[in-house]
């Protein structure tokens, strides 16, 4: 089993990574367990249809009694209407402030379960047990969020989990589309910290199904990519936003074909792509490697050819949403060479001209 630690400025907390870590409900985590009042289980359906057995078998072993609430699986937890309905839940089955809560499902369960442990009470402490690769990313951090009609993540707040559970074994039942989501987000922590180990990515022919073990170190990578900036700037005042890289053109393709059409991950990819392609204005990155990069996606599965039709102006709005916007400029995380980010105004013109170019590029990399 791995491990790595988190600390922050008023927390510091652990990652574990291996096949026998819910064994640490009898160790590590026994005492916030055994004397927590109540302990609430929050699952995502699908997840907790193939797995749940895993987590409740080690918290009988620790005797550790527990609540659980079942949740939509997928984004569909994330809804202001089943936030009321967890905090209901915790209301009606005698949940207080001396109350821990479990998030067992993806990114999605996560971030409402944290959402919901930030509020309940005014915060109570919750463990992140993920089912998903991509929550090698969202479980750590303490981003915590669901959706409004307006925009997805819209509300939330900064709650570091008590401790973060990863069971590699329980990615042997993701869909195919879920493994690439989630490891499009390893190759933007490697792209943002580290040219080697994008180049072992890239070439790795593998890629995007690795085998438990090596996914587990790999993962184990990306999450320490993540916790280091998160220790230095958890509130995303600054080097935090280099977490964003790809995801203003990312988010906003995904919000235009509509949320799960095309995932989160695979939306991310066609956003580094052009997050690269702009990166050859600002930095060191060459068409070649842009190209290449096209080429590795598409190879892996990716759908880069989604947006082929797509106009510019259908994306412009959905990206002047980003977080990120600043006097309405967008601004983009670049790369001044493979491992080194920064951010960077770009003119809507600009944002237009490489936004065409990228389709020029998939066009000429990829297969339709
Ligand atoms: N908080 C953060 O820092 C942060 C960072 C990145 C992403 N996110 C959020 O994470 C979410 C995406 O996370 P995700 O990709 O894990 O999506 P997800 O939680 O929606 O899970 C994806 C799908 O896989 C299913 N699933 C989960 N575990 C499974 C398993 N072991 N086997 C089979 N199916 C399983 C789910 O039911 C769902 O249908 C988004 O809401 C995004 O906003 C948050
Ligand atoms: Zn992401």
């Amino acid at each position: 089993m791995e491990q790595l630690t988190v600390k922050t400025k008023n927390c510091s907390y652990s990652v574990h990574i291996g096949k026998e870590v819910y064994d640490l409900f009898s160790t590590e985590y026994k005492e916030l367990l055994h004397n927590a009042d109540k302990v609430g289980i929050f699952a995502d359906a699908t997840a907790a249809s193939y797995h749940l057995e895993k987590l409740e078998q080690a918290l009988n072993a620790a005797e550790i009694a527990y609540e659980l609430h079942t949740l939509p699986a997928g984004e569909e937890s994330k809804s202001p209407l089943s936030f009321m309905s967890c905090h209901s839940f915790l209301l009606q089955h005698n949940f207080t402030r001396q109350s821990v809560l479990i998030a067992f499902g993806g990114g999605a369960c996560g971030d409402l379960t944290g959402f919901v442990a930030a509020t309940y009470m005014r915060g109570i402490p919750f463990i992140q047990c993920p089912t998903t690769i991509l929550a090698h990313d969202s479980a750590v951090g303490g981003k915590t969020a669901i959706n409004m009609p307006e925009g997805k993540n819209m509300v939330g707040s900064f709650h570091q989990p008590a401790g973060v559970l990863f069971q590699p074994d329980l990615f042997a039942t993701l869909p195919k589309r879920e493994i690439r989501s989630g490891m499009a987000e390893l190759i933007k922590h490697a792209l943002i910290s580290d040219a080697d180990w994008t180049e072992s990515l890239l070439l790795n022919s593998d890629f995007p199904n690795f085998s438990a073990d090596v996914l587990s170190s790999e993962l184990l990578k990306g999450i320490q990519v993540k916790a280091e900036i998160v220790e230095q700037d958890e509130f995303e005042q600054g080097m935090r936003k280099f977490l964003n890289f790809g995801h203003t053109l990312g988010h906003a393709v995904e919000a235009y074909f509509g949320f799960g059409k095309v995932s989160h991950g695979e939306c991310v990819m066609i956003g580094m792509a052009y997050s690269l392609l702009l990166s050859e204005s600002y930095g060191d990155i060459t068409p070649e490697y842009t190209e290449r990069f096209i080429r590795f996606s598409d190879h892996a599965g990716y759908p880069m050819q989604a947006i082929l039709e797509v106009e510019f102006s259908a994306l412009l709005p959905f990206m002047k949403k980003d977080k990120k916007v600043s006097s309405g400029e967008l601004v983009f995380v670049l790369l001044k060479s493979l491992g080194n980010p920064f951010t960077q105004k770009v003119t809507e013109e600009q944002c237009e001209h490489s936004y065409y170019e990228l389709i020029s590029r998939i066009k000429g990399e990829v297969q339709t």
